[in-house]
């Protein structure tokens, strides 16, 4: 049936009637039903490959058996108890399982967040204390969340923060590796990554007091604005920089971390070590469906 069917359009009709677009973009009138393994399903039975992977959280595909036995067996032992104030076994072995896989081979922590956002505003208050330091650079194109502090270093589509003025003060965009397109209109690798120089010659020595900036804040790769892939060797020549100045960097990864990038981290083993990483994965499913966050620190 050609889509959206009449149990879509219903829904269409009824979803704007009660439901804020606050932060949906609507790509296409697509109304989810079920899905199992790459399949999915709307309401009036179209079945689709799902190359969106849910918005890239679907990393071992739609209502794995195994996910959905985990999920089933913990709601039925212990479905909350604030594990801001508490503690869960659970919890603690997921960190353990996870900080073998992250960059770096020095002692780290967790902070499990409920989204990609939650854990950019966790790097930027580990940041901050961290540094004494208040401004950050971020890049164009970059997209980081949509908390007013996230959506601070989002720079993909003017709409992301139109009406939202004043963002969080101190951040300031610089242009992305993006070769491609190149916005100094060089060729890699005859430029030697100008745009790194860019910043350091123009942004730092001109108008950014680079003694202020507590983070470089980036993706590896640009998702949102356009799978942007930087040329091999710029984060080394980023983290030089950064050095220089006794910058951190936040790696925002919920896009190309937990194996997403064929790696489990994308920027692992690229001589670099973060202060933060925020990676996106999928935690839960039938339901409970979201990102959980993780962010770890290096100091
Ligand atoms: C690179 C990146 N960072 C952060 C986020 C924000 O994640 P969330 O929507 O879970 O807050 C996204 C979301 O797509 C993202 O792509």
């Amino acid at each position: 049936m050609t889509p959206p069917g009449p149990r879509a359009l219903e829904i269409l009709r009824r979803d704007s009637k009660v439901l804020s677009p606050y932060n949906r973009p609507f790509y296409y009138p697509f109304v989810a039903c079920s899905a199992k393994d790459c399949i999915v399903r709307d309401v009036d039975g179209n079945q689709y490959v799902d190359f969106n992977s849910g918005l890239v959280a679907m990393n071992v595909g739609h209502c794995h058996p195994r996910i959905v036995e985990a999920v089933r067996r913990q709601v039925g032992e212990l479905m909350h108890y604030s594990y801001t104030d508490f503690y869960y076994p659970h919890v603690v072995e997921l960190a353990e399982k996870f900080l073998p896989k992250t960059p770096g081979r020095f002692e780290k922590k967790v902070f499990f967040g409920n989204s990609g956002a939650e854990s950019i505003e966790a790097a930027i208050k580990l940041t901050k204390w961290h540094t004494g330091r208040h401004r950050y650079l971020a890049f164009i194109g970059a997209f980081h969340g949509r908390t007013i502090g996230a959506v601070s270093f989002t720079a993909s589509k003017p709409l992301q923060v139109a009406r939202f003025f004043p963002t969080m003060p101190g951040v300031t965009h610089v242009p992305y590796p993006y070769c491609y397109r190149c916005p100094f209109k060089m060729t890699h690798p005859e430029c030697n990554f100008y745009c790194v120089d860019f910043v350091d010659d123009m942004v730092l020595h001109r108008y950014v007091p680079p003694e202020e900036v507590a983070a470089i804040v980036f993706e590896p790769i640009q998702g949102e604005g356009g799978y942007v892939v930087p040329p091999p060797g710029y984060f080394q020549k980023l983290k030089k920089l950064a050095d220089k100045y006794g910058i951190l960097l936040v790696d925002d990864e919920v896009q190309t971390g937990m194996a997403r990038s064929g790696r489990s981290m994308l920027l692992k083993g690229d001589g670099c070590r973060f202060v933060a990483g925020s990676y996106g994965f999928k935690i839960g499913d039938n339901g409970l469906e979201g990102w959980g966050s993780l962010h770890h620190t290096c100091c």
